[in-house]
């Protein structure tokens, strides 16, 4: 698919949670991109299911990585956490803490990717766009729909019509927590926040809370 990204490869995969449930999917995870290299759909399909499984599971993810973050590269105080990412930073998992009544800005991940709710719940609204993409700054969206995503629920992200979305986290007192796995690595590379109702778009970079900026 035509969105990978151009970063160079790592040293190595790394690993910022220690944790067998994590480690056991990621081995899982790895073997099934490698069998389905030419169709994401059918890695998708496969993957999901171990994807659940990990979700339901409620102790493997460390406190540290399940706070909010002030300094967030997505703005509204949402914590963008990597868990793990691949040598080749071609699967990455972070998990995004959004604070009560915090939104994310409208905008795209150019990878496909899982995304479940591990804590709280959301509201997520999906874009589509409608013009060419050629003229820089500009950026004419609808709305395709809203979700109401709860604890336990799997959503994909595929691009170019499936990845354009907002985040609204629903739950009143605590943050909602999502698990994302990409098959880029999303807070590294340059994508982009839309502004409809202006029918405009800027490139940025996300970044990880737990990583330098930019790194
Ligand atoms: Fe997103």
């Amino acid at each position: 698919m035509p969105y990978l990204t151009t970063l160079e490869p790592l040293e190595t995969d790394q690993w910022f949670v220690e944790s067998p449930e994590l480690s056991e999917f990621v081995a899982t995870a790895k073997e099934i991109i490698a069998s389905t290299r030419d169709d994401y759909t059918e890695t998708l399909n496969t993957l999901e299911p171990y994807f659940a499984a990990l979700l339901k599971k409620q102790h493997w993810l460390p406190e540290n990585f399940a706070q909010p973050n002030p300094d967030s590269g997505l703005g509204g105080g949402i914590g963008q956490w990597l868990l793990y990412r691949s040598q080749e930073r071609n699967l990455t998992i972070f998990s995004l803490v959004i604070p009560p009544n915090s939104t994310t800005p409208v905008h795209d991940h150019l990878s496909w990717g899982l995304v479940g709710l591990y804590k709280g719940q959301q509201e997520e609204t999906v874009y589509r766009r409608l013009d060419n993409a050629e003229t820089e700054g500009f950026a004419d969206l609808e709305v395709v729909g809203s979700y109401h995503v709860k604890r336990g629920d799997i959503y994909r992200l595929s691009p170019p019509d499936g990845d354009i979305h907002s985040v609204k986290a629903t739950t009143v007192f605590a943050p909602s927590i999502s698990i994302h796995v990409m098959s880029n690595d999303t807070g590294s590379i340059l994508r982009n926040q839309y502004h409809p109702e202006q029918r405009s778009s800027k490139s940025f970079r996300s970044g990880y809370s737990n990583l330098p900026y930019r790194n």
